[in-house]
């Protein structure tokens, strides 16, 4: 049997430094544990606008659809800022996660012991938290007709549609329900019911996908009381669920509990392929951060756990997944430290590679 199939797309930024990070790990798992891995990288963001005019060239989304799972590192950058919409780098991002149809987008939010102290919020509110946000990706108002800017007597007009089908919310719902089987069953679905009929239609849905899952505790919430919630008793919650939009705020949101956007991984999936694994792509939560990019300062841990969910969402190893994220938090208590993760206490922080070297040293130590 061939070896399970990963396109690499390092992308802008910090994207490639960081993934150079992943490979080494990557490469670890092949050469310790007997999971080898065939590795193929290819553009996306503005390296591909820059090589092909085009952000996500037709030949990279052709191998998106086939390999086992696509790793991502990070798109854009200001270079690109006054390129055509049609072109921006993200719009590259925006048609893997379209075409193919990953619509379950699942963000961790887990605030290590070792960094409770660089949350924002006290300590005892974020020490210990372990949630999941769920965030719908394939369709809402990122997707919806009609759209665009047009005129309209002496002026013009920004149009944007939130449309969701019952189908949409239902696999979405259905994803969030599972996961929280696994974990401590209970579903916090957030929308804006009280002044959209799509979040009526939402919270009608979510309801009736609950039904089948009677040990589940379901609640909801509108998304703006949701917000405040997460910021003021964030332990309250397991798994919430949520649209494409308001994903894409309560989740930067509950990033920033933990402390750190540079610790922070997702995966998105979408339904099963012939093999039975679910397509997938995965990327670290933060963005290409230009600032620092190419300095060799970046936080690669974001992009690392984004690769232990593919060991168990995409290749069922749990368990290497386990001790990827175990090596990780070891090296934490440890006092490793990228500059994103300094206090006040100061000290000298780690570089990109130097990062990688402690956790591949605690790799081999958990052998
Ligand atoms: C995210 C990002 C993207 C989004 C951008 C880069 C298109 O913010 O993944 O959260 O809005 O979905
Ligand atoms: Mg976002």
């Amino acid at each position: 049997m061939s070896n399970p199939s990963i396109l690499i797309l390092p992308g802008d930024g910090i994207g490639p430094e960081v993934m150079d990070q992943v490979v080494r790990v990557i490469d670890w798992y092949g050469a310790k544990r007997d999971l080898a891995f065939d590795v193929s990288t290819d553009l996306v963001g503005g390296a591909a606008y820059d090589a092909h005019g085009v952000p996500l060239h037709d030949d990279t989304m052709a191998k998106a659809q086939e390999v086992d799972a696509v790793l991502l590192g990070a798109v854009g950058g200001p270079k690109y800022d006054d390129l055509d919409f049609s072109v921006k780098p993200e719009r590259g991002l925006l048609r893997l996660r379209k075409e193919m149809d990953l619509y379950s987008n699942l963000r961790p939010a887990q605030c290590f012991d070792a960094l409770a102290d660089f949350s924002s919020l006290k300590k005892d509110v974020v020490a210990g938290l372990d949630i999941m946000i769920v965030r719908e990706l394939t369709s809402g108002v990122y997707f919806g007709e009609p759209r665009g800017i047009i005129e309209e007597g002496n002026e013009r007009v920004g149009i944007n549609t939130q449309r969701y089908t019952e189908s949409e919310i239902e696999r979405a719902a259905r994803s969030a329900f599972e996961l929280a089987m696994r974990r401590n069953k209970k579903v916090c679905s957030m929308e804006k019911a009280n002044v959209m009929e799509s979040g009526i239609l939402w919270r009608e849905v979510v309801t009736k996908v609950g039904e089948d899952y009677p040990e589940v505790e379901l609640s909801h919430m509108y998304a703006d009381n949701g917000a405040m919630q997460l910021v003021r008793a964030p332990k309250q919650f397991d798994v919430i669920v949520t649209d494409n939009l308001f994903g894409d705020i309560l989740s930067d949101c509950a990033a920033m509990l933990t402390g750190s956007l540079g610790m922070l991984p997702s995966a998105s999936l979408g339904a099963p392929m012939a093999n039975g694994r679910p397509k997938a792509m995965y990327e670290p939560v933060h963005g290409s951060a230009p600032d620092i990019a190419g300095q060799g300062k970046a936080n690669p841990i974001a992009c690392m756990l984004s690769f232990a969910m593919a060991l168990r969402y995409s290749f069922d190893h749990g368990e290497e997944a386990a001790r990827l994220e175990g090596a990780i938090e070891k090296v934490l208590a440890d006092g490793a430290r990228t500059g994103d993760l300094m206090g006040p206490e100061g000290g000298t922080p780690l570089s990109t590679a130097e990062m990688g070297d402690a956790i591949l040293a605690a790799l081999d130590a958990s052998l």
